[in-house]
């Protein structure tokens, strides 16, 4: 229902009320999932105050259906088919956490032809297929939002996107990957060895299903290619990253790095010159007193130099149920309010618009 409020062409513009709630389609109970679930739960009526109306989740689609209905009770609708779930009548958003490229990729295309709009913390997915979600997207008016596929915690994409739209970007230099930051900080402060720096981070679940990702740099790569087209305003190009991981790293390199002042961060760079862009990750010697010297941890860090702002430096967790989950409701909020607005009025999905990429 709307209340009644002055209409006349400088007036205040309507206010809804009561507006229907965001119905959520939930692929994926784990800990990003299940970080989502519990956020929305325990913050329902805050987020609904500031989004304007209430996100309810409607369907979880999971394997192990009987311990999730147990989990969030039987108002929702606990599916063992994620088809199924994309395919429902009564949901509009479909929120999926389940990684990977392969099933995720149906399921996403598959969300976005039946018209709902996609909400995805998956950098491999976006870094492999962004080009073809993003033009599926466009083609049937939906939007896909991804805040939580890069440096979880960190609203990177919004600032980027958003915050430095009037900006040249000339640089995006940042400690990408949780799982790398914490073992690296382990072996350096603590002599913990790299298996063992592993498994903590694989128990504290910030490592990637199969860890390979986060210790050979690809899962950085992955994140850095979706900042770079968003700075750069160019397609995302994953084989343009030159990729160097942190496994043949040995205890006698930290002590070399420490005798210098320095530390050794998994460092993702995106820079253009003259020559074109250049895209990076690789272990790198940062001095330990730079803003990205003190990211330990599963912190990430992100330091933009751009042409009006000047360095501006963004800080927060890079891996984390909760955390991750932070992201992806925020994009939640989002889509609420853009839904209604027509697709060339929203932000674009990188930025700057597919078909202006230079
Ligand atoms: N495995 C990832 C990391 C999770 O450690 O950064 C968050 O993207």
């Amino acid at each position: 229902m709307f209340q009644a409020i002055t209409n006349t062409n400088h007036g205040p513009v309507p206010f809804h009320a009561e507006q229907a709630p965001l119905r959520v389609g939930l692929l994926g109970l784990g800990t990003v999932g299940g970080g989502t679930y519990r956020v929305l739960v325990r913050n329902q009526a805050l987020i609904a105050a500031r989004c304007g109306r209430a996100i309810t989740i409607t369907a979880i689609a999971v394997r192990n259906t009987a311990r999730a209905q147990a989990m969030v009770g039987s108002e929702v609708r606990v599916l063992s088919d994620p088809f199924a779930l994309v395919n429902q009548p009564d949901i509009d958003v479909v929120v999926e956490t389940i990684g990977g490229t392969t099933l995720a990729k149906e399921l996403v295309l598959q969300a976005i032809a039946n018209g709902k709009h996609v909400v995805t913390a998956n950098k491999a997915l976006l870094a492999e297929h962004g080009a073809e979600v993003f033009a599926a997207a466009q083609a049937c008016g939906v939007i896909v939002a991804y805040e939580g596929a890069v440096a979880v915690a960190i609203p990177i994409v919004k600032a980027l996107r958003e915050g430095l739209a009037a900006n040249r970007v000339e640089s995006v230099s940042g400690i990408l990957n949780g799982t790398t930051n914490f073992i690296l900080t382990e072996m350096q402060d603590k002599g913990v060895d790299f298996d063992k720096a592993l498994r903590e981070a694989q128990a504290r679940g910030f490592a990637e299903a199969d860890p390979h990702l986060d210790v050979q740099g690809i899962d950085a790569a992955h994140k850095l290619c979706l900042l770079a087209a968003i700075a750069f305003g160019t397609p995302i190009s994953l084989a343009q990253v030159d990729v160097q991981g942190i496994a043949h790293l040995q205890p006698r390199d930290m002590e070399e790095a420490k005798q210098q002042g320095c530390r050794i961060k998994l460092l993702a760079v995106a820079k253009r010159d003259t020559h074109g862009l250049h895209l990076s990750v690789r272990p790198t010697l940062v001095p330990a007193q730079d803003w990205l010297g003190c990211v330990s941890g599963s912190m990430n860090g992100i330091l933009v130099r751009s042409d009006a702002a000047g360095d501006t430096f963004y800080y927060g967790a890079g891996a984390g149920s909760e955390q991750t989950a932070s992201a992806v409701i925020a994009d939640l909020v989002d889509v609420a309010r853009a839904m209604h607005c027509p697709p060339q009025f929203r932000v674009p999905y990188l930025g700057t618009p597919i078909q202006s990429f230079s």
